[in-house]
């Protein structure tokens, strides 16, 4: 396949399409990014890689780690995870505290804002070292030795983070955390602000498109079960309340970030990154779902 004859046409399309879409400015941090940078990076199971554009520039992967985070934690805890945290989307946007009270503090999905502390609070419980041994898990399933969290997007995060706050103190209130909640709120807010370029991060991803085995350390990152469950999840969740617009447009699991980013997954075939920092008004990237709108039509790589 020419993808990356694709990436030029389809870009050469977009440059004629206005983007409405405005960069996130409730981390502070991230309105220095330059809205007009765009990349895109496919690796394909036998790590043939594609690139275009701004591919290897850093960008913080905010959400996108909720994947990371959630892969990991169903490693170690197994089915006992479904007890505090469902997989149902939840129409709702990324960090809605609604839904919350009535469901008694059990997070609709793992993808939420608040999903995403219930699974932080059981990595912290399980490591021994939390952010160590998370970096360490994202290291290995990618080959990419450094990758590594931004504490300056962590710290501007942190100082503005009022509404993951009211979530985390919500669900303690119903039993659903159980570490201190600093211990917690930090580890999440380190999580997202990890920082890679749309290349690292799609070989970052490629073990869901590989049913759960790393293709470069040839691991067994999760089971061909759980992996496929990982990949029904960012299906039905992975873009909050836009989750059937994506899958309507673009059909492939999929994750996004307000720092732009967007993962899929092509299971069996590819995994590929697009980064776009102009969010639209449910958060995600609005040149980066038109991209790959367009891009699975042509390709004929949707799952549908
Ligand atoms: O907790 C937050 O609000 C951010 N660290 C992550 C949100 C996010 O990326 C939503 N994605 N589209």
């Amino acid at each position: 396949m020419k993808y990356k004859k694709i990436f030029s046409k389809i870009a050469k399309e977009l440059e004629n399409t206005v983007d409405n879409g405005k960069v996130a400015d409730y981390i502070p941090e991230l309105l220095t990014v330059n809205p007009s940078k765009f990349g895109i990076h496919l690796t394909t199971i036998n790590d043939k890689h594609f690139d275009f554009q701004d591919d290897d520039e850093k960008f913080s992967i905010q959400s996108i780690s909720k994947v990371l985070s959630l892969s990991l934690a169903y490693k170690l805890e197994g089915e006992k995870l479904w007890e505090r945290v469902g997989v149902e989307p939840s129409g709702t946007p990324f960090n809605s505290l609604i839904q919350l009270e009535s469901d008694m503090g059990i997070p609709r999905n793992p993808l939420i804002n608040a999903g995403a502390l219930v699974i932080s609070d059981i990595l912290v419980s399980h490591l021994k070292n939390p952010k160590k041994d998370f970096i360490k898990f994202v290291r290995n399933i990618s080959g990419i030795s450094s990758i590594d969290y931004c504490p300056r997007i962590a710290e501007s995060e942190k100082s503005t983070g009022f509404r993951n706050t009211a979530l985390i103190n919500l669900m303690k209130s119903f039993g659903n955390i159980k570490n201190d909640i600093d211990e917690v709120m930090d580890f999440y807010f380190n999580l997202c602000s990890i920082e890679m370029t749309c290349k690292e991060l799609s070989q970052t991803f490629l073990f869901l498109a590989t049913y759960g085995r790393s293709p470069y350390t040839k691991e067994r990152v999760l089971s061909k079960s759980k992996s496929k469950r990982i990949n029904a999840i960012m299906q039905l969740c992975g873009f909050y309340d836009e989750a059937g617009e994506f899958s309507f447009k673009v059909g492939l699991p999929g994750k996004s970030g307000v720092g732009g980013g967007i993962v899929a997954i092509y299971p069996n075939k590819y995994s590929i990154v697009v980064w776009s920092p102009k969010l639209n008004k449910k958060g995600n990237s609005s040149k980066g779902i038109k991209f790959l709108e367009l891009f699975t039509t042509e390709t004929q790589t949707s799952i549908f």
